[in-house]
């Protein structure tokens, strides 16, 4: 098989699609990265569609500009907003993420699941597609993660546990079993939900599912590398210390990091 090193490029609004990142390189060791963590532009989640479609194509036409041979939306905001834009306007394939919504209303004992992610995504045609095919035979209590961005960004997690109880509390108490972290900056918060919500309940987040996606699309590509080991390539236009701290979290190895 050929081995293809051009890099796999991924972006997000800033560190959180670094838990997707991890997923990926777990999944595909061999492959060289490149990710773009656009912090200055943060939060993507208030912002007009429109905005998010230019930002997006931006910060695709970089990556495509630094060689990259499939991008990766690793933030549900830009994807639910973003992707067909993206797809009309660029040749290299493109993989999203979205809310795990239909695993978690499937695997629902309670039949009740909640769904936390930003406006922007909550608001977009995409999600709302998606929710509608469930709500029949679930219940989805969704709940905008207002603020939560901006505190990851800062790299303080401890100051979200008073809006976490605030948006996760009304979920158990209508009986979810099911949480939905629809936003790639919020399993950097999975250690202080599980001290909040009861163990039995689920946290469901979408990263496996996009790692598994990608490895597929690059296969039947025949675009994936056979390299030894992985290079990885961070660029910020913010904090280039709270993305290393970020970066450190997930035991990233073999990576650089630039400003952009
Ligand atoms: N990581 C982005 C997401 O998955 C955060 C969006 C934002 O910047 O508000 O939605």
């Amino acid at each position: 098989m050929l081995s293809d090193p051009r890099p796999i490029g991924i972006f997000d609004s800033g560190v959180g699609g670094i838990t997707i990142w991890k997923e990926i390189t777990s999944l595909l060791p061999s492959e060289n990265t490149v990710y773009l963590a656009d912090s200055a532009n943060a939060p993507y989640g208030v912002k007009p569609q429109d905005e998010i479609k230019e930002i997006s194509q931006n910060n695709a036409q970089k990556l495509v500009g630094l060689g990259a041979k499939i991008i990766v939306v690793a933030c549900n905001t830009a994807t639910t907003n973003a992707i067909d834009h993206l797809r009309q306007n660029f040749q290299v394939p493109i993989i999203g993420i979205e809310p795990a919504t239909k695993p978690a209303a499937i695997s629902s004992k309670t039949g009740v699941i909640g769904i936390l992610a930003t406006k922007g995504t909550l608001a977009s045609e995409l999600f709302l597609n998606t929710s509608q095919k469930y709500k029949g035979s679930t219940t989805i209590i969704e709940r905008i993660g207002s603020g939560l961005v901006p505190i990851i960004e800062s790299g303080d997690l401890e100051a979200a546990r008073p809006l976490l109880v605030e948006y996760l509390q009304p979920m158990i108490e209508q009986g979810a079993d099911n949480i939905v972290l629809g936003c790639s900056h919020y399993p950097f918060l999975i250690p202080i939900i599980k001290e909040i919500v009861p163990a039995e309940v689920n946290i469901i987040d979408s990263g496996y599912a996009v790692a598994r996606h990608t490895k597929n699309t690059l296969e039947s590509l025949e675009i994936a590398s056979n390299a030894e080991q992985g290079q990885h390539q961070f660029l910020t236009n913010a904090n280039e210390t709270i993305l290393n701290a970020f970066l450190k979290k997930v035991q990233a190895e073999s990576y650089s990091i630039k400003a952009f």
